[in-house]
């Protein structure tokens, strides 16, 4: 059963899993290797892999963390859950006639599945997937990256999330795969916009900043069934299923398998270093250290996940 707070949040102390992360934290502060930022975005590659944040959000709005759990970070990735809850909220399932739902076991910026698989990327997470979902999302609202912003504004109750231009410029620049991929979809006719627009609207999407607090908070409907902060129903309790199980397949990359191994529950990742998680009912969590391994996860993430399930008994299993 989910855990009711009677009174506002302080930022630690007596709530359900504050000390389970407060000795999180201390284990992480002892691992021996925290990963490398990504060097592929210049603009993220300074980041200290040493920082750590983690947040717990319970499904009433209550939020506390630990570390850098207020400070913000570039979203990245974590940002193709909310572009893929807000499609699907919109288009019913449609979107599924051009993105797959199995775990590619390649690589999340790979190229070698799309030719042999008819230009349909294998799922919403991976780029060629995540392109796919926001040339959906951009073509029925006309501005997915905004939609993708005001979610994460109104479910965390943080009117200052914002895109931060420097950060898309930066992967523009070096944003020669993601367009061979939205090229090589667009031959299959499987993408609408002109490759340089959705190009646009994906790296802005991806720059949004927000801090272990906010995500924890805005990722709450997929603790709820679908319900929004506010009572209204963003998605069907199917629907959140489905993004959740997707998650849990799809959502760590070529790491999946072993996500699910060690840590139990529905995840997203991002290269700036935080990953989301989901346990269903009870909470949510947002992890932040920028350090990743070869797989682009989070390295104090994972392993914050996996001590923080260990040591609840908590999973989805
Ligand atoms: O498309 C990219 O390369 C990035 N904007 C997002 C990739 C990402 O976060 C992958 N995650 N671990």
């Amino acid at each position: 059963a989910a855990a009711r707070a009677s009174s506002p949040a302080p930022s630690s102390g007596s709530h359900r899993f504050s000390s389970v992360i407060h000795r999180i934290a201390e284990e992480m502060n002892t691992l021996d290797d925290h990963g490398t930022p990504a060097d592929y975005i210049p603009m993220l590659a300074d980041a200290d892999p040493r920082r750590f944040g983690m947040a717990v959000a319970e499904p009433d709005g209550t939020v506390y963390g630990v570390g850098d759990w207020r400070q913000p970070f570039s979203t990245q990735s974590i940002s193709k859950v909310f572009a893929l809850a807000l499609a699907l909220s919109l288009d019913g399932g449609q979107l599924w006639r051009g993105v797959g739902r199995e775990p590619s076991g390649n690589p999340f910026n790979s190229l070698v599945q799309l030719e042999y698989e008819n230009g349909i990327p294998r799922n919403p997470f991976i780029n060629a997937g995540a392109l796919v979902v926001t040339d959906r999302l951009q073509a029925l609202t006309g501005d997915a990256a905004g939609q993708v912003r005001d979610l994460l504004r109104t479910e965390s109750g943080n009117a200052a999330i914002d895109f931060v231009p420097q950060v898309a410029a930066s992967e523009a620049a070096f944003g020669d795969r993601n367009a061979a991929l939205a090229h090589f979809m667009a031959s299959y006719g499987n993408i609408t916009l002109p490759v340089p627009a959705l190009l646009a609207a994906y790296f802005r999407q991806c720059s949004i900043e927000a801090s272990c607090a906010d995500l924890a908070l805005a990722a709450g409907f997929l603790a709820r069934g679908g319900v929004r902060a506010d009572g209204s129903a963003l998605l069907t309790r199917s629907q959140a299923k489905q993004v959740n199980a997707v998650m849990l397949t799809c959502g760590t990359y070529d790491a999946a398998g072993e996500f699910a191994y060690r840590v139990g529950l529905p995840g997203k990742s991002g290269v700036g270093g935080g990953i989301i998680a989901i346990v269903p009912g009870v909470c949510t969590l947002c992890v932040w250290s920028p350090g990743l391994d070869k797989r682009g996860n989070s390295v104090a993430g994972v392993s914050a996940l996996d001590r923080f399930t260990t040591l609840t008994g908590l999973s989805v299993f």
